[in-house]
């Protein structure tokens, strides 16, 4: 079996321990370095890198002639050596070569180490993301996604899987892909919320974790046509519940990454003094509040616009932690939020900005539960009513008080890792202007 074949590189620690044994590692010469007496060989097998030693002499003439010949960057290596404990190297361990097998030799390898443009690399991206920096990222990116799933586990949440292939908008026509669907017109799914809200009298408590599509013709660091989004929905919940979910979520999401992604935080340069003081409760602003506030800066936005990134980088940056911007305007937002009993012109509703200019990386809100009122919001939009006949119905059949909320995986990486830009955090962006690879 493949397993006993080869040790991983993350595990030669507990190999060095014995001077005797012999393991066989498989993997990709990153670099090598030849002197006359002494080779070096950085192999990356996914798991780690470890330098392995060619000494001369103590290798047959074949195999130090095979190490120091012709072997590109990223030619694929089976070798066997013996660890060495070794405080100075990489991971703790280096590996004194006794055997070399060259599986492939690689061609001149596109992906130099020197700078690159970033569509050079983007066009390389199934090549890139071997490389140190987004090999990091995307380990981020696969802990916060099993902290999120592990996060609701744990609190008894029942994840639900809704469809990408859908026949009602989710959230606003103007960014919807849509789709021959034999005879039909579908769209990709812009969230799962509707169905998650379904979902709740039989579960109460759920959640929808999946690609989410918007045709947004925006080529900013914040926004990609196909993003990952975790969307909880909980019956009985109000607002101020809603908001608490998404601290401790958000939270919880940051303290897992900062416990179990250290190595790669380091890679990535990351400063975490930030991320270390990200605690309950996160501070809180009603839209008319920040509306001020950006007036009182200086700001010309008016009572009723949405706010733009720009607004969302001045409000966020008052705090070190996450803020809260709340009920907004009925008309900035979509249909199925609640209207506010309190003020009609606003729903019940919070986008989540995070610290450091990365923007919204929630938004969520209480649902409207009066079939009248969500009758009329739908009408209002002007959207087809025969396709939410299905979602109406959930306020026919035993209407309930619920709330719930999107959180974007890419952006949320991107804030934690301290990157520009949500195309690293996902391993295949789908940008405007990128289909491929
Ligand atoms: O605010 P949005 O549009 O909310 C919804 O889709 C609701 N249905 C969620 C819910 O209540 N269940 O999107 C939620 C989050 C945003 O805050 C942002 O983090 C991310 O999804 N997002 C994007 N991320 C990357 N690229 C885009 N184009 C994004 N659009 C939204
Ligand atoms: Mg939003």
């Amino acid at each position: 079996m493949l397993q006993d074949r080869f040790v991983e590189v993350q595990d030669l620690p507990r190999h060095a321990a014995d001077p005797d044994t012999e393991v066989t590692i498989a993997g990709w010469v990153e670099t090598t370095r030849v002197h006359a007496r002494v080779a070096f060989l950085v192999v990356r097998d996914g798991t780690g890198l470890v330098q392995c030693v060619l000494p001369r002499g103590e290798v047959d003439e074949a195999t130090w002639e095979l190490g120091t010949g012709d072997l590109p960057q990223e030619s694929t290596v089976e070798v066997r050596g013996r660890p060495k404990a070794d405080a100075r190297a990489p991971g703790g361990v280096e590996l004194l070569i006794t055997g070399l097998t060259l599986v492939h030799r690689a061609e001149t390898y596109p992906i130099q180490p020197k700078e690159h443009g970033v569509e050079f690399l983007m066009d390389h991206r199934h090549l890139w993301l071997r490389s140190s920096q987004q090999r990091a990222g995307l380990r981020v990116r696969a802990e916060v996604m099993q902290g999120i799933h592990d996060f609701f586990h744990d609190r008894g949440f029942t994840r639900i899987d809704t469809p990408i292939l859908t026949g009602a908008i989710g959230e606003s026509a103007g960014t919807l892909f849509s789709t021959e669907y034999f005879d039909e017109t579908a769209y990709l799914a812009q969230t799962g919320q509707l169905y998650v809200e379904a979902a709740c009298p039989a579960f109460r408590k759920v959640y929808c974790f999946g690609p989410t599509f918007r045709a947004e013709k925006s080529k900013t660091r914040r926004h990609l046509t196909e993003f990952w989004m975790v969307e909880p929905e909980v019956a009985f919940a109000d607002s101020d519940d809603n908001m608490r979910l998404q601290e401790e979520m958000v939270s919880y999401v940051v303290a897992r990454a900062l416990d179990r992604c250290a190595e790669e935080l380091k890679v990535l340069e990351r400063d975490t003094s930030g991320l270390e003081k990200v605690a309950p409760p996160f501070p809180r602003m009603s839209y008319t509040e920040a509306v001020e506030f950006l007036q009182s800066k200086g700001s010309e936005i008016e009572w009723g616009r949405d706010l733009g990134g720009a607004d969302e980088t001045v409000l966020a940056a008052e705090s070190e932690l996450p803020t809260f911007i709340y009920n907004y305007p009925k008309a900035a937002k979509a249909f199925y939020m609640k209207e506010n009993p309190d003020d009609p012109r606003t729903v019940l509703c919070n986008d989540l900005l995070a610290p450091e200019g990365y923007g919204e990386i929630i938004g969520g809100s209480q649902r409207e539960d009066d079939f009248h009122r969500l009758q009329t919001r739908i009408r209002e939009e002007g959207l087809p009513e025969e396709p939410y006949q299905w979602y109406l119905d959930l306020r026919r059949y035993g209407s309930f008080p619920h709330s719930g909320f999107g959180l974007g995986i890419e952006r949320t990486v991107a804030w934690i890792t301290g990157r520009p830009h949500v195309r690293e955090m996902i391993p295949f962006p789908r940008l405007m202007n990128r289909l491929n690879p």
